[in-house]
C-alpha cells in the first residue's frame, strides 16, 4: 500500500479547486435549531461532555494491524454517529470516507456516509480530487463533527467520496483515510483534523505520536497530544523537518554492512504510516539486492535472514538501524526483502520513504510544537 499522496497532481488539484473559508462553530447550533433539535441536544451534551476527558487533552486511538501492511481505526462522523475506519496516515493531509453519492465497486463494498441522517452535517459545493500512490478519489467537501479517539471535532471540514475508481480500494480492509500531514499538501484547502485539534486546544501538547505493531493485530496506536514514556525508555531523538508538506526530514546517508550504499551526500526522506516499505530510487534498490544476495525480484533465502546486516540510516548525525529482521516479510514459508523502487526528485537529492518496515522499530513523536519527528528505538 502506498498512500503517499502524489504532490504534482495536489499542485494541479490547487488550480482547479478554489481554497475554501473555514467556517466555524456556528452550523452546528444552526442546522440543529433548524431542526428544532437543539435544546435536547444542548441537554444530551452539556457544554463540554467530558469535561475530565477534554480537560486532560490526550486520548489513544487503537489501531488494528491488518497483516503488517495496513493499519487502521476506527472514526465517527455527524450526530448520530456513522462510524468508519481510516487509515492514519501521515503521508496526506485530507480526510475522506465513501459516501451515499458513490456507486463505484469500491465504496459499494464500505460504509458509505449519508449526509442525510446527520442533523449536524452542512454541505458546500467545492470539489475534491486526491491522487495516492495507490488508487484516487474523487469527491465533495462537507462539514459535521468529527470525533476520533473520543476528541470531538466540531465542523471539521471532509471529502465525501463520490468516486473511487479502480480497484485498490475496493479491497482494502478500511473505508477512508485521515491524513495527518500538513496543510501545505491538503487538497482543496480543507483543514486537516489535527490542525483542528490544536486550534481548538483539544490536546494537551500539539503533537501525537504512534505505535506499530509487529506480528500482532492488536497493540498499535496513535495518541493525541502526548508521548508515552512506556515507549521511549531509549531515549528520544529530535529531527528537524527539512519542509512542512509531509513529515519531511534530511538524510545524511544510508549504509548497510558499514558500507555508504546510497544516500552519499544527503537526500529527504518522509515518515509515512501509510507506506507500507520502505521506498528507495531504484538504484538502491540494486544495490542493495545485490549486497544482500537477494533474487531480482527481492526473494532471499529465509534461512540466511539472520546473517544479514542491518541497514542504517544516518539522521541529523545519528544512527537509525533497521536490522533484517525488520526488512524481511515472511510469509508462507518466503523471504522477501520489504523495499520498492521509486524515483521522486526533490530540490535536495532523492525521497525516500519511511514506511511502516521503519516506524515498527521506532515510537515516532509528530511535533507540530517544534516541527520535529522524534524517534525513539524499540527493541
Ligand atoms: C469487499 O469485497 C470483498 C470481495 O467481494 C470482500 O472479501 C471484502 O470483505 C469486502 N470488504 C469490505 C470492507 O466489505
Ligand atoms: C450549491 O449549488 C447549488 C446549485 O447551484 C445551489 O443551489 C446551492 O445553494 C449551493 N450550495 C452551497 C452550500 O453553496
Ligand atoms: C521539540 O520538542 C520536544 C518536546 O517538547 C523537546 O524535547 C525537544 O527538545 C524540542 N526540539 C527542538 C529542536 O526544539
Amino acid at each position: 500500500m502506498k498512500l503517499l499522496l502524489l504532490l504534482s497532481l495536489v499542485a494541479l488539484g490547487h488550480c482547479l479547486v478554489t481554497r475554501i473559508p473555514l467556517r466555524r462553530a456556528k452550523s452546528l447550533r444552526q442546522s440543529l435549531r433548524e431542526h428544532g433539535l437543539l435544546e435536547s441536544y444542548l441537554k444530551q451534551h452539556p457544554y463540554n461532555p467530558a469535561a475530565k476527558y477534554f480537560s486532560i487533552g490526550v486520548s489513544t486511538e487503537p489501531l488494528e494491524n491488518y497483516l503488517d501492511d495496513e493499519y487502521f481505526g476506527t472514526i465517527s462522523i455527524g450526530t448520530p454517529a456513522q462510524e468508519f475506519t481510516v487509515v492514519f496516515d501521515t503521508g496526506s493531509s485530507n480526510l475522506w470516507v465513501p459516501s451515499v453519492y458513490c456507486s463505484s465497486p469500491a465504496c459499494r463494498n464500505h460504509s458509505r456516509f449519508n449526509p442525510a441522517d446527520s442533523l449536524t452535517f452542512t454541505s458546500t459545493n467545492d470539489s475534491l480530487f486526491i491522487a495516492y500512490g495507490t488508487g484516487s478519489m474523487t469527491g465533495v467537501l462537507g462539514y459535521d463533527t468529527v470525533t476520533v479517539a473520543g476528541i470531538e471535532v466540531i465542523n471539521q471540514v471532509f471529502g465525501l467520496a463520490e468516486t473511487e475508481p479502480g480497484d485498490f480500494f475496493y479491497y482494502t480492509p478500511f473505508d477512508g483515510i485521515l491524513g495527518l500531514a500538513f496543510p501545505s499538501i491538503s487538497s482543496s484547502g480543507a483543514t486537516p483534523v489535527f490542525d483542528n485539534m490544536m486550534m481548538e486546544g483539544l490536546v494537551d501538547e500539539n503533537l501525537f505520536s504512534i505505535y506499530l505493531s509487529k506480528n500482532e493485530q492488536s497493540g498499535s496506536f496513535i495518541l493525541f497530544g502526548a508521548i508515552d514514556p512506556w515507549y521511549t525508555t531509549n531515549g528520544i531523538n529530535w529531527i528537524p523537518l527539512s519542509a512542512e508538506t509531509y513529515w519531511q526530514i534530511t538524510m545524511d546517508s544510508v549504509s548497510v554492512g558499514g558500507k555508504r550504499i546510497a544516500c552519499s551526500f544527503g537526500c529527504e526522506a518522509i515518515v509515512d504510516t501509510g507506506t507500507s516499505l520502505l521506498a528507495m530510487p531504484n538504484r538502491a534498490v540494486s544495490t542493495i539486492l545485490r549486497i544482500l544476495g537477494a533474487s531480482s525480484s527481492g526473494e532471499i533465502n529465509c534461512r540466511a535472514v539472520s546473517k544479514l546486516p542491518s541497514i542504517v540510516f544516518r539522521i541529523n548525525g545519528k544512527a537509525f538501524p533497521v536490522p533484517p529482521k525488520a526488512y524481511v516479510i515472511e510469509s508462507d514459508g518466503y523471504c522477501i526483502l520489504g523495499f520498492e523502487g521509486m524515483d521522486v526528485p526533490t530540490e535536495s537529492g532523492e525521497l525516500w520513504i519511511l514506511g511502516d518496515v521503519f516506524i515498527r522499530e521506532y515510537y515516532v513523536i509528530f511535533n507540530r510544537a517544534n516541527n520535529t519527528v522524534g524517534l525513539s528505538r524499540l527493541s
